[in-house]
């Protein structure tokens, strides 16, 4: 009896007979000869059909079996160096087809499409090389944030999803009913978070954030996943350390155990390799000097847009730490620099490479007559924030944190051009289905 066996495994298996359950990726006919590339889930192989060497009925079965039906093929297993697929190296000649369906034509033929063709198959669309290769690098990073964090003497706390109250800007808050009380989605689970460190230290908080943003740009989605350590005792410059460990780790970790995919991607990995601590630091007072000498002007008080992130992430090979931005241009809970209010002990990420921004964060206001003051002047909703006052009247200390976007992550990594492609089924402006 042959051996079940799944692709990824299949260098344990050379010289033996194997099964392998999957579909139809690709077709090549030569005649006498057929070149089946199957998939199973784990990876690709090509499957050869030698006419003289098997029965006719699986000949004939090879020569009938359209893309992307599903079958089971088994065969032997042997090493060649040539060999396509992920892994590569192995071939199966195959001695038997099961056509467990025959798949009707298939939408998406192994040629280019547009994206809003492919957008509206995106059920399909995942089934494609490129996609299962991203998707199987955002499993990694997800398992290196958690792998680290839990290593590193943080707490996984979940907040909630449904919130009385804005964390980031109430202008794109996506609102709902609760029983007759406006509720929102969570933009962020920072002051939860904030709530959480005073019993437990460190903590971090990690599932879906929604924003209602009306920008169609390559980097936003309605739906993102973030993950947001949040730390007592931590001032700006421990939670930049923080940051630099943690976001290294991500990366040498998927480069690691994710280089087939990220060679499915063709990605060059050269600068990723480079991203160990330390990570370069500026204020932004010397991030608007360089983009005002770069020629990407900028006032001073102006928050980044794009162009600006990127024009100085790609000034350095590592990603860049940008800190102190103004205050009037972060969010209310910014603790302000002593002696210089008008900036604000905030902190930023910026890859290299063209990503631009992948991280937020800061030290966050300890003082009660501060925070009160800046939810005033941000007309925010009193009542909605007493709870998070009270973390203020009851042994308030200093304290940091910081949130990392997975999907702005990941298309850094794998060196792709839109976010749309780093999650399953993207939420973006104007597209909800599938
Ligand atoms: O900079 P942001 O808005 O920071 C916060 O929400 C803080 N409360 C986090 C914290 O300190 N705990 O968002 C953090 C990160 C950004 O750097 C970016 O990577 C990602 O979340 N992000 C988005 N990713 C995709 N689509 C969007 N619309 C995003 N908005 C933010
Ligand atoms: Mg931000």
């Amino acid at each position: 009896m042959a051996k079940n066996i799944y692709i990824e495994d299949i260098a344990n298996w050379e010289g033996q007979e194997v099964t392998i359950k999957g579909w139809l990726y690709n077709k090549t006919d030569k005649g006498r000869l057929q070149f089946l590339l199957v998939r199973d889930g784990t990876g690709l192989v090509q499957g050869v059909v030698f006419q003289k060497e098997v029965p006719p009925e699986v000949f004939e079965a090879a020569q009938g079996v359209t893309q992307e039906s599903s079958l089971i093929v088994t065969g032997t297993v042997r090493a060649d160096e040539r060999a396509p697929g992920t892994p590569g190296g192995y071939e199966l000649s195959i001695r038997d087809i099961e056509i467990v369906q025959l798949a009707e034509e298939y939408p998406i033929a192994p040629k280019e499409h547009g994206v809003e063709f492919l957008m509206d198959r995106r059920h399909l669309w995942l089934r494609s090389s490129r996609q299962w290769a991203i998707l199987r690098v955002r499993a990694e990073v997800i398992r290196a944030i958690r792998d680290w964090l839990d290593g590193n003497g943080f707490l996984n706390v979940d907040t909630p999803i449904l919130t009385p109250s804005a964390c980031e800007d109430t202008t794109t808050l996506f609102a709902t009913d609760y029983f007759g009380e406006p509720a929102y989605l969570t933009q962020s689970g920072q002051l939860y978070n904030e709530a959480d460190i005073m019993s437990f230290g460190r903590v971090y908080c990690f599932g879906p954030t929604f924003r209602a943003e009306k920008s169609k740009t390559r980097r936003h989605m309605m739906e993102f996943w973030m993950v947001e350590p949040e730390m007592a005792y931590a001032d700006l410059d421990e939670c930049m350390r923080v940051e630099e460990e943690f976001v290294s780790y991500i990366v040498q970790t998927t480069l690691k155990n994710r280089a087939n995919e990220l060679k499915v991607l063709e990605r060059d990995t050269t600068l990723l390799e480079k991203v160990v601590p330390p990570f370069p630091r500026i204020s932004y007072d010397e991030a608007v000097e360089i983009l005002n000498k770069e020629g990407v002007p900028i006032e001073w008080g102006d928050d980044f847009g794009a162009p600006h992130e990127v024009a100085v992430g790609d000034r350095f090979e590592k990603p860049v730490f940008v800190h102190h931005y103004p205050t009037q241009c972060k969010a209310f809970y910014m603790e302000e620099e002593p002696g210089r209010p008008e900036v604000s002990k905030s902190v930023d990420l910026l890859a290299a490479e063209g990503y631009g921004e992948i991280i937020g964060g800061g030290q966050r206001t300890a003082s009660y007559e501060l925070l009160e003051r800046r939810i005033e002047e941000h007309n925010l909703p009193r009542a909605a924030y007493e709870w998070y006052l009270d973390l203020r009247k009851y042994g308030s200390v200093p304290h940091s944190g910081f949130g990392l976007g997975v999907e702005r992550t990941i298309m850094w990594i794998c060196g792709i051009h839109h976010i749309r492609e780093t999650i399953p089924f993207p939420r973006l402006l104007g597209r909800m289905y599938p």
